[in-house]
């Protein structure tokens, strides 16, 4: 199965209005991940593919209003509520931009605000982003020099866990197939291509091991 961004697009309409709850049991990881970037007052974070923008809040506490948070997604459904989110909240230090991770593009709004490259880099359930060395490749080249990054996602128990990782594996394709368009690619270790460019790497795997929180930094020179 290749990565299909327009399924991912129609996927995520579809799941858009019960989004946030039925995803509500990643919470804690998804705010382990945001916990381990470190986050300091003031800081600029990249939060890619945000969704419905669930991270926004603990990111914008950590950061402070000096901090600025860039983030995009592809889905416009996802978007809007996102867009909810920070009316209701009154953020006015979100840079929020419709675009697929191979394009999208900060520089320009960077440089028209002043406000410097993203110091941190949240992926988190970002499975088809981060298969893709496109959106790799355009992400990494807008972070600031050996940023910080965090990715949760959900991974396949190991074949070492037979015959139990059997039944476990199959119920986590079929619960991920509107999550993810390309669950063939590196489902049991979603990280592998984003860490070849990370330095040092370190995978922590969390219960019940099909969740975990992967931290590293941005190599000095990014390997093409
Ligand atoms: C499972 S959701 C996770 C959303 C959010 N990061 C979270 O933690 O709740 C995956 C997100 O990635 C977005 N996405 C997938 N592929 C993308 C791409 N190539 N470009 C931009 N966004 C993409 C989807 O639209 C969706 O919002």
């Amino acid at each position: 199965m290749p990565l299909d961004p327009e399924k991912s697009v129609a996927d995520h309409r579809a799941i858009a209005a019960r989004y946030d709850h039925s995803t509500r049991r990643t919470n804690g990881v998804r705010l382990a991940a945001i916990a381990a970037l470190g986050l300091q007052p003031g800081e600029t974070v990249l939060n890619v593919g945000c969704g419905s923008g669930f991270s926004f809040a603990a990111i914008l506490a950590a950061i402070g209003p000096r901090g600025v948070l860039l983030a995009f997604d592809h889905s416009e459904d996802l978007l809007a509520i996102a867009r909810r989110h920070i009316a209701a909240a009154g953020w006015n230090n979100v840079v929020l931009l419709q675009a697929r991770a191979e394009r999208v593009d900060f520089r320009p709004e960077m440089t028209r605000r002043g406000i410097a490259p993203p110091s941190a880099l949240l992926f988190s359930y970002v499975h088809d982003v981060m298969q893709s060395e496109g959106a790799i490749d355009n992400l990494l080249a807008q972070a600031a020099p050996r940023a910080r990054v965090a990715i949760t996602s959900t991974k396949l128990w190991p074949r070492a866990w037979w015959p139990l990782c059997l039944p476990v594996n199959a119920y986590l394709y079929q619960t991920h197939e509107r999550y993810i368009t390309n669950r063939d690619e590196n489902f049991d270790r979603p990280w592998a291509k984003l860490a070849r460019h990370l330095a040092p790497f370190d995978v922590r795997v969390r219960w019940p091991g099909w969740r975990y929180v992967a931290c590293g930094r941005v190599k000095d020179t990014l390997i093409k």
